[in-house]
C-alpha cells in the first residue's frame, strides 16, 4: 500500500508510522505533517532510515499541498492523526482547533474524493462521546462532545460519516481511548507528571483527582488502528481502548512510587473548565477483528516512566516552549 499518513510527526502517529515500516516492509509511507509545537522531526528519527519513507511538511487545511502530495506520491490510502490535540489549549484558545479537526479533515477527504483513493481512516478519541459515569461507550452511542476539542473531534467525523452517506467514499472511524507512552508532548498527564517529578516540580493535580480515564498503551493503540486499517468493514466505526480505567489520583501516585519522589509533590489546583469525569469505551467490536491488548498497565506505566528518564534530551527542551511556561506560572508549580 502507498500510505500518507498526516499527522505522523506527533506522538501517536510517529509509533504507528514505525510500526506499519515494520509489519508491512513493501509499503510506502509518506509522513505529511505541519510541524506546529507537537510536531517533532526527532519523533521520526527511527522511520527516516528506512528507503520506503518519505516526509513531507505541509498544512491539512491547505488543499493544493494536499492535492501535490497524493499525486507525487501516487497514494493509495491516508490515515489521519493531524489535529489539534490538547484540550487545555483549546480552552485557551478554540479556533485552530475548528481549523484544523473539522476543515482539515474536511480537506482530506475532498482529495480521497478527487483522486479515487482506496481508504481514509479517521483517527478519532472517545471523548467525542462525551463523559459517561459508569459502564462504556459502544460505537452507536450518540455523540455528546463537552470540550472546543472533543466538539472539533465529532465535527470531523460527522464529515468522514457525510462523505461515505453522500458520496459512497472508502472510510473508517477509529475511536481511541487515552493514550500513554515514550514520545507524548510533556503538556499531558503521565509526561507532564513525569517530567516534573523528575525536575523536583510539583504536580497539578485538577480539581478532586478523582476524574477518570481509560487508558491505553500507545503500542496497543496502533496495533488497533492497525486492524482496523487492513480489516475494518468500510464506512464502520471501532472504538480502541484499553480497558484500564484509573483516576487521575491512582496515575499520579503510580509515577511518583515508580520513580521514588514524595507524595508532597502533589499539588492540589483548580478544576479544568467543563472537566468531563469520566470515559470508558467498549471494544467488542474492534476485537472481532482479531485484536486485543498486549501489555499489562502496570508494566507499560513502567516503561513508559522509564522512557522520560532516559531521555531527557527529548522532553527538556520542549518544557521551556511558552505554553508551558505559561501553565507553570498559572499553577505556581
Ligand atoms: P500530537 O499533538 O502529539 O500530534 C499531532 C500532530 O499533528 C503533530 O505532529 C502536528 O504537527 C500535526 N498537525 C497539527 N495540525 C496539523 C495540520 N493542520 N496539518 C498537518 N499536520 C498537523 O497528537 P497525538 O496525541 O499523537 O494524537 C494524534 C491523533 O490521535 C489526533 O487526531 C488525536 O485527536 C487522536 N487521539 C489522541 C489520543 C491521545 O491520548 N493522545 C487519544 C485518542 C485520539
Ligand atoms: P490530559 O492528558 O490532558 O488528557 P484528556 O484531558 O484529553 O483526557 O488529561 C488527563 C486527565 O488528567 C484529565 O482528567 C485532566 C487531568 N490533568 C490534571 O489533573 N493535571 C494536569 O496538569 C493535566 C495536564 C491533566
Amino acid at each position: 500500500m502507498r500510505l500518507l499518513i498526516t499527522g505522523g510527526a506527533g506522538f501517536i502517529g510517529s509509533h504507528f508510522t514505525d510500526m506499519r515500516l515494520k509489519r508491512h516492509p513493501r509499503d510506502l509511507v509518506v509522513v505529511f505533517d505541519k510541524l506546529t509545537y507537537a510536531g517533532n522531526p526527532a519523533n521520526l528519527s527511527q522511520a527516516k532510515k528506512n528507503p520506503n519513507f518519505k516526509f513531507v511538511q505541509g498544512d491539512i487545511c491547505d488543499r493544493a499541498a494536499v492535492d501535490r502530495v497524493v499525486k507525487k506520491y501516487r497514494i493509495e490510502s491516508v490515515v489521519n492523526f493531524a489535529a489539534e490535540t490538547h484540550v487545555d489549549r483549546s480552552i485557551l484558545s478554540p479556533e485552530d482547533f475548528a481549523k484544523t479537526d473539522v476543515l482539515g479533515t474536511q480537506t482530506l477527504l475532498e482529495a480521497v474524493r478527487k483522486f479515487k483513493l482506496r481508504k481514509f481512516l479517521q483517527i478519532s478519541t472517545d471523548e467525542v462521546y462525551g463523559s459517561i459515569e459508569r459502564g462504556a461507550f459502544k460505537e452507536t452511542d450518540p455523540l455528546k462532545p463537552s470540550s472546543p476539542y472533543s466538539a472539533s473531534k465529532a465535527g470531523g467525523d460527522l464529515q468522514v460519516l457525510a462523505y461515505r452517506h453522500t458520496y459512497g467514499l472508502p472510510v473508517l472511524i477509529a475511536r481511541s481511548s487515552n493514550n500513554f507512552g515514550p514520545r507524548q508532548y510533556p503538556e499531558k498527564l503521565i509526561p507532564l507528571f513525569a517530567t516534573n517529578a523528575l525536575e523536583g516540580k510539583s504536580l497539578p493535580l485538577y480539581g478532586d483527582g478523582l476524574n477518570t480515564r481509560d487508558w491505553v498503551y500507545v503500542e496497543d493503540n496502533c496495533a488497533g488502528l492497525d486492524a482496523v486499517l487492513e480489516k475494518g468493514a468500510l464506512g464502520e466505526v471501532y472504538n480502541i481502548g484499553g480497558g484500564n480505567t484509573r483516576t487521575n489520583r491512582e496515575i499520579t501516585y503510580g509515577i511518583l512510587k515508580i520513580l521514588h519522589k514524595p507524595e508532597s509533590l502533589i499539588k492540589r489546583v483548580s478544576d479544568r473548565l467543563g472537566h468531563d469525569r469520566r470515559y470508558a469505551l467498549a471494544t467488542t467490536k474492534a476485537r472481532t477483528l482479531g485484536w486485543k491488548p498486549q501489555w499489562t498497565f502496570a508494566k507499560a506505566l513502567q516503561h513508559t516512566v522509564a522512557w522520560y528518564r532516559d531521555n531527557p534530551a527529548w522532553w527538556q527542551p520542549l518544557k521551556s516552549g511558552e505554553y508551558l511556561q505559561y501553565y507553570r506560572k498559572q499553577y505556581k508549580v
